[in-house]
């Protein structure tokens, strides 16, 4: 980000925080600036912004004719929600490659649906490798459809998705991608990896503001999908069908939303698209990790695995540090964190995604260091 970038970042310390967490994220000045107007969601400018939003995203997704793009009111577990019901027929087989809580909420979409499930549980920490499915596959024929998760946030960690879309492809199933917090940073060839569908949402790396999400997927199997789905209001053929037919939801659009999210797109695109923006985040997380290392925290994740995305630290055993309140302090000086997501260890995570930069997370680390001299906490070695 350059330096008028940074001056159209917001907000400084002692308003609101910068949010250092999986989303929702800081947003750009113009992005929220965007929203200062009232659309009507039938207005043909309207509609023309949601068509414009649907055909970029399927460009930065590289899906071509053969593909659609169907947004989707609610959080991002609207869309995948409404994506497994969708694609995932009652009487197929589906496995889940699991290394963390997003996998996780698949797991108890899928079940709450009936579908028949079979989970490859990695752990928090393990990457799934192409090997991993084929083995699963091979063990069980009757997969039809592999669901993985490309950043598991709950860590940060990043699966390596061309190398496990190859071996899935190969071996004739369907890949659902849930690419919640990697599209738009990341980069994701859903034609050339094969991608049947893939799932994110307005703000995670696009740096929109909650409101919807997206369901990129091949028409075909869009089509196939008619009078599948358990919901009305998550069925993705009746929205698809009918942002074809009118232009519009079928429901109340999240109007502000979308709006934002244009502007995010231009955002984005100026800055470089995927490669800029991943680049950006990168820094942050490299800054980000030296400092944290310097003050003698431990990471969960190896470099290799660890993305630019969100990072993990381990909970220092000095008894005088107490999360509860490290978090309020970071607060009152401008930086809001996340409690860890594992399963079996105690951690905290600093997101390195947003309209945050280099300046933003030295700050953050200064904060860091001056609330444990606060708390008197000494020795940062893991509990
Ligand atoms: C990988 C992943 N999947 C799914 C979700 C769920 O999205 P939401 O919280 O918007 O419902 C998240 C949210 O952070 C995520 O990071």
């Amino acid at each position: 980000m350059d330096s008028d970038a940074r001056d159209d970042a917001e907000p400084a310390a002692g308003t609101m925080p910068y949010l250092l967490t999986p989303g929702p994220l800081t947003t750009s000045v113009a992005t929220k600036h965007a929203m200062l107007s009232d659309w009507g969601s039938r207005d043909i400018e309207f509609r023309a912004l949601v068509a414009s939003v649907r055909t970029q995203l399927l460009e930065l997704a590289h899906a071509g004719r053969g593909y659609e793009c169907v947004l989707m009111q609610g959080s991002g577990t609207f869309s995948i929600e409404a994506a497994l019901s969708s694609f995932i027929p009652q009487e197929a087989r589906a496995l889940i490659a699991m290394n963390g809580a997003y996998g996780k909420r698949a797991e108890k979409i899928l079940r709450r649906l009936g579908r028949d499930v079979v989970i490859l549980d990695k752990g928090d920490t393990a990457q799934f490798t192409g090997a991993d499915i084929a083995d699963a596959l091979d063990r069980d024929p009757a997969v039809s459809h592999v669901f993985a998760v490309h950043c598991e946030t709950t860590s940060g960690i990043v699966n390596p998705l061309e190398e496990i879309c190859a071996e899935i492809k190969s071996l004739g199933r369907t890949i659902i991608v849930d690419a919640m917090s990697s599209f738009g940073a990341l980069p994701i060839d859903m034609e050339a990896s094969a991608i049947d569908v893939l799932v994110s949402s307005a703000n995670k790396c696009i740096e929109g503001v909650p409101g919807f999400g997206y369901v990129l997927c091949r028409r075909d199997l869009l089509e196939a999908s008619a009078g599948r789905s358990h919901s009305v209001s998550l069925d993705l053929f009746e929205q698809w069908q009918n942002m074809e037919s009118s232009g519009q939801f079928r429901f109340t659009p999240p109007t502000h939303a979308l709006v934002a999210f244009a502007t995010a797109l231009e955002e984005h695109a100026r800055e470089g698209g995927v490669a800029g923006r991943g680049a950006r985040y990168a820094r942050n997380r490299d800054i980000l990790i030296e400092a944290m290392r310097a003050l003698g925290f431990e990471t969960l994740l190896a470099d290799d695995i660890a993305g630019p995305i969100i990072q993990t630290f381990l909970t220092p055993r000095d008894p005088a540090f107490e999360f509860d309140r490290f978090c309020e302090e970071l607060r009152t000086r401008g930086y809001a964190i996340y409690p860890g997501k594992l399963t079996a260890r105690d951690s905290f995570r600093i997101g390195t995604i947003g309209r945050i930069d280099e300046t933003v997370m030295r700050g953050a680390v200064d904060a860091i260091a001056e609330t444990l001299q606060l708390m008197g906490v000494e020795d940062l070695s893991p509990a």
